[in-house]
């Protein structure tokens, strides 16, 4: 087979290859391979092209030895790792013995397998400090306070709240789990989400009362049809206001707002805006950006305190993707905080 050829074949191949010869330069390189080390590679002796040496000893091995070699290489550089399968095959054309080597990018399923992991360890150690505490309580009432009435009725409410924040865990994570399951399934019904945000603000008049908050809503507006699950929007709400009420609530009024906007320029069209804002200390910029994550909390150790698992905002946002909307947060050190749920409105169909 003459150079022409082999070349069209490569170029026709989606992933990166790259055709070195005895003489350790590019034979030939089609564009996937263009686009992971640039132009142009042609001519170029391999150690131009990557100064590896599990790449450079692959292209050596697989001359020298007339055998199929594989490494997995990461390479670093502009701030981020890429992860690369490596595989050289000996290959004989009519300009002699080459070794084809292909590159798979392997970033995303490392990056997937990093977050899993990640996911579990956090699970884990979530899971791990109530139990403890748990373990800690059960030993302390059969043996220390055994016959002591007051102990035992302070550890049993503790070991109530750990118990409970077990369950508050399991069902995030069940929730999180439905909504990311569905997230391809947009609703289909259409419904009028004012009555859902009432219901949700009247869930929280009580915890807001206790912790000296007024609860205020401005509807502008008799009715707000959307295509929505209205449960999942009870779940978005209710997140939304209790956070509103737990890490704001020191401004002493949240307020909620819920209005039509003609036209959104990120949806690209006529939407739904349902704010709920708190006048608290705030959020620094630093956080904004992780907020939505799983597990991630600015102060852990007053979230847990206040009962948070820290997957409420994780659960707001793959609610609002899965309705095809947007989240935005605003904050402002000693200001306070702006939580914004964009809903297209959609065709009546
Ligand atoms: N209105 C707010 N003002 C200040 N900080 C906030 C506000 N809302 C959320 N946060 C911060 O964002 C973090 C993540 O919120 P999220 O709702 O995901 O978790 P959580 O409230 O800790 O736990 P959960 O909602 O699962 O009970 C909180 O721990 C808190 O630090
Ligand atoms: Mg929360």
């Amino acid at each position: 087979m003459d150079t022409p050829t082999i070349r069209s074949l490569i170029d026709a191949v989606p992933i990166a290859l790259v055709l070195v010869g005895q003489d350790h330069r590019v034979l030939a390189a089609n564009p996937a391979a263009a686009e992971l080390f640039g132009v142009p590679l042609e001519g170029k002796s391999a150690s131009a092209v990557l100064r590896h040496p599990d790449f450079l000893g692959s292209i050596d091995a697989c001359l020298a030895e007339n055998r199929k070699q594989s490494a997995r290489l990461v390479l670093t550089g502009s701030g981020r790792e890429t992860h690369l399968g490596l595989t050289a095959t000996p290959v004989v054309t009519a300009i002699g013995r080459s070794a084809l080597v292909a590159f798979e990018d392997l970033t995303a399923q490392e990056q997937t397998f990093a977050m899993r992991r990640d996911f579990v360890a956090n699970v884990s150690h979530e899971l791990r400090t109530p139990l403890t505490a748990l373990v800690g309580f059960i030993e302390t009432l059969r043996g220390a306070a055994r016959d002591d009435p007051a102990a035992r009725e302070r550890f049993l409410g503790i070991m109530d709240r750990e118990a409970g924040r077990m369950i508050r865990l399991v069902s995030d994570l069940l929730s999180l789990s439905r909504v990311e399951a569905e997230e391809r399934r947009r609703p289909a019904e259409r419904i009028d989400i004012l009555p859902v945000l009432k219901s949700a603000l009247a869930t929280h008049r009580e915890q807001a009362r206790g912790a000296g908050v007024e609860l205020v809503l401005v509807a502008h507006g008799p009715a707000f049809e959307v295509k929505a699950d209205a449960d999942q929007m009870t779940q978005v709400f209710h997140n939304l206001i209790e956070n509103a009420i737990k890490y704001g609530g020191a401004g002493g009024r949240v307020d909620v707002r819920i209005d039509r906007v003609e036209r959104d320029a990120v949806l690209r069209g006529p939407a739904v805006q349902i704010e709920v804002e708190d006048h608290g200390e705030g959020i620094d910029p630093l956080h904004l950006p992780r907020l939505t994550e799983r597990f991630y909390r600015v102060d852990s150790d007053r979230s847990r305190e206040k009962g948070g698992t820290g997957l409420g905002l994780a659960i707001v946002k793959h609610i609002v993707n899965r309705h095809r909307g947007r989240l935005r947060i605003d904050s402002e050190l000693g200001k306070g905080s702006r939580f914004i749920v964009i809903l297209p409105v959609g065709s009546a169909d």
